[in-house]
């Protein structure tokens, strides 16, 4: 997916800080590795995420979707040094890898994960959490919203990645496809909800930035 040029999107890239050598080496491993790739989020979407993430200073931190353990790895640099991330994945296979890695990175004792389907393990979890990442499947992206919201600490934020959907939100070819539809729905449902302030970024695949008032 490219909304600008790929000139620009280089330019972005040569201009926005190195996210080092592990990261690097955990991307390379993932694009060797492993199936559908292109799901990780990648050196300027991680930076984004650190960012956010070292604006807030979260004590509490819940993914849904860790994949193989990047995101994970880039909003934990945020963490406060007793803080916590609680990270959801369904996927067996990838436990290897985001241990491996996570244990490398130092912060492997601040990262928990919880193996299982989110929808079941969203209800077990207690809140408040500081920051909330929603990157899992997009089918359930709605209700992982609303049980979000319930975690949250009013003030704190919820990221939702994917939201223009490779720029089908707006494709008119792409109106009746189930996938974008339940995109449009949330954003919608977002836009409409008096309960938080949100902005839609342009990051990549669309990251919509959500605050609980
Ligand atoms: C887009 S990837 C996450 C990418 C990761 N956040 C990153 O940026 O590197 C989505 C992940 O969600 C997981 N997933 C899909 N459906 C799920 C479900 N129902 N419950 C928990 N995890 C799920 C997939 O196995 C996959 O690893």
């Amino acid at each position: 997916m490219h909304f600008i040029s790929e000139e620009l999107e280089q330019y972005i890239a040569d201009h926005t800080s190195a996210q080092g050598s592990l990261l690097d080496e955990l991307e390379k491993e993932t694009w060797r590795k492993v199936l559908v790739p292109r799901m990780i989020s990648g050196h300027v979407q991680g930076r984004a995420l650190a960012m956010f993430s070292k604006m807030i200073s979260p004590q509490r931190i819940l993914e849904i979707g860790a994949y193989t353990g990047f995101s994970a790895l880039c909003l934990a640099e945020g963490l406060r040094e007793d803080g916590i991330l609680h990270t959801i994945e369904v996927n067996e296979e990838l436990c290897e890898m985001q241990d491996r890695f996570w244990e490398l990175s130092g912060k492997g004792h601040q990262i928990h994960r919880h193996l299982g389907e989110a929808l079941q393990i969203l209800p077990q979890l207690e809140g408040p959490y500081d920051l909330i990442f929603i990157d899992a499947d997009k089918d359930n992206y709605l209700s992982y919203y609303e049980m979000s919201i319930n975690l949250l600490r009013p003030g704190g934020f919820i990221l939702v990645d994917n939201v223009l959907w490779s720029g089908k939100v707006v494709d008119e070819n792409a109106q009746n496809d189930k996938d974008t539809i339940k995109m449009q729905e949330l954003n919608a449902r977002i836009q409409d909800d008096d309960r938080v302030e949100n902005l839609l970024l342009g990051i990549r695949d669309g990251i919509m930035m959500v605050r609980l008032r």
